[in-house]
């Protein structure tokens, strides 16, 4: 891709990336990403805000000339330290001798280590601070925990848009970076909201926050770090309210779903049996056993991530809980989910490993996992499945 006029001041210089199918290890991105970056110019100065992946370093500094002589930029903004924002600066800098890097304390302490230097040459943005580039103002608005401790947007009131690194985005791609040019928008809205789910569902609360931050400025566009540049006439406003909505604080119903993996049908009949005892204790609760391998990986994360509380069974094979297991409590919030109850169970045949396995990763999560679980050896009789019922319902009479 070119470098993209998005107003007379600002330039996008962003690297497409639509091959990307797997983001940060684990989150699927099934159209893409892009690595967005800008450059402004101003009367007297020009800032760079947020780099690229380091993969695409030579690609990125030939987008960055078409705009400008790397050496004329006085100051690389980093509105979040990440990699895929940060991952250019260390090679960036000896293109650019006279930058200086803007980035709040937090992503201070961050940047050293991502480029093992210590001889950066920082400017600490605090909340409120700007720089002035010559008829183009850049101020900083911290925006903790959008996505990580150091995030803050960088707001440019002369040109009426604000850069909202992660927050608003979506690993989203196509050959062109306005939303108004989005020639599928059923799978932009789809990419939108797995990525608000992946990336911001742990942070309501700062998503709030944000947004009321975001609503006390005047911008025509939202200059996001991934996916198409946001504006009035497209699709802002819409994803504002998306925004707002997915954030919003609700009281939802008491629901504590019951997750199992079973080899014959043994942890099955616990986890029914769970589940009654669950509903029995709570009546008014949504409860069900639920096959793991039933059911896409994605809904599970989701319903366990929402849930008030919930139960995992597992059959033990070569000394452990099964893959599938592990995988769902590898999607668990761990932020969100520090004393949510919990309860392990499982039918085995040798050793019985799972259980004990599975309990200690949720103790190490700092859930609050109940009594010791519940193991049985093979099929279970009649009085286990009674056991399992009472377990159950003791498990949900404790909250
Ligand atoms: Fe786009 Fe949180 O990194």
């Amino acid at each position: 891709m070119s470098a993209v006029k998005v107003t007379d001041r600002i330039s996008a210089v962003s690297i497409l990336n639509p091959a990307m199918r797997i983001f940060d290890v684990v989150m699927k991105t099934e159209y893409g990403t892009s690595y967005n970056s800008y450059i402004v110019r101003g009367d007297e100065k020009a800032a760079l805000i947020e780099t690229s992946h380091v993969t695409f370093f030579s690609h990125y500094v030939e987008m960055i000339k078409q705009v400008c002589d790397p050496s004329e930029i006085e100051y690389i903004v980093l509105n979040h330290c990440e990699p895929d924002h940060s991952g250019s600066l260390r090679d960036l800098l000896d293109l650019c001798p006279n930058a200086k890097i803007c980035v709040s304390r937090a992503g201070s302490i961050y940047l050293k280590g991502i480029t093992n230097r210590d001889d950066l040459p920082l400017v600490i943005a605090k909340d409120g601070d700007s720089i002035d580039l010559g008829g183009a103002t850049l101020k900083f608005i911290p925006a903790p925990f959008l996505h990580w401790p150091d995030s803050m947007f960088t707001y440019c009131e002369e040109e009426r848009t604000v850069f909202t690194c992660d927050m608003l985005g979506s690993h989203y791609c196509e050959p062109y970076i306005y939303d108004t040019a989005v020639t599928y928008p059923a799978k932009y809205f789809e990419a939108l909201k797995g990525y608000y789910d992946a990336i911001f569902g742990p942070f309501k609360p700062y998503v709030r926050a944000g947004l009321e931050k975001l609503s006390n400025l005047d911008y025509d566009f939202a200059c996001t770090s991934h996916g198409p540049i946001l504006t009035r006439d497209g699709k802002l406003n819409e994803v504002l309210r998306l925004y707002n909505e997915w954030s919003a604080q609700v009281q939802g119903e008491v629901d504590i779903p019951v997750f199992y993996c079973s080899a014959y049908g043994n942890t099955e009949k616990l986890a029914q049996a769970i589940s009654r005892g669950i509903l029995r204790a709570k009546p008014d609760a949504k409860s069900e056993a639920i096959d793991i391998n039933s059911v896409e990986m994605s809904v599970l994360q989701a319903r366990l991530n929402a849930s008030t509380a919930f139960a995992v069974g597992s059959p033990t094979i070569n000394s452990d809980a099964v893959a599938p297991v592990w995988e769902l409590l590898s999607h668990v919030d761990a932020i969100n989910s520090k004393k949510r109850p919990a309860l392990v169970f499982g039918s085995y045949g040798w050793s019985g490993e799972a259980v004990g396995n599975i309990t200690a990763r949720l103790n190490g999560l700092r859930m609050s996992v109940f009594e010791d679980g519940l193991k049985v050896t093979f099929v279970p009789s009649d009085e286990d499945i009674k056991n399992a019922e009472e377990l159950g319902f003791r498990f949900a009479s404790s909250f």
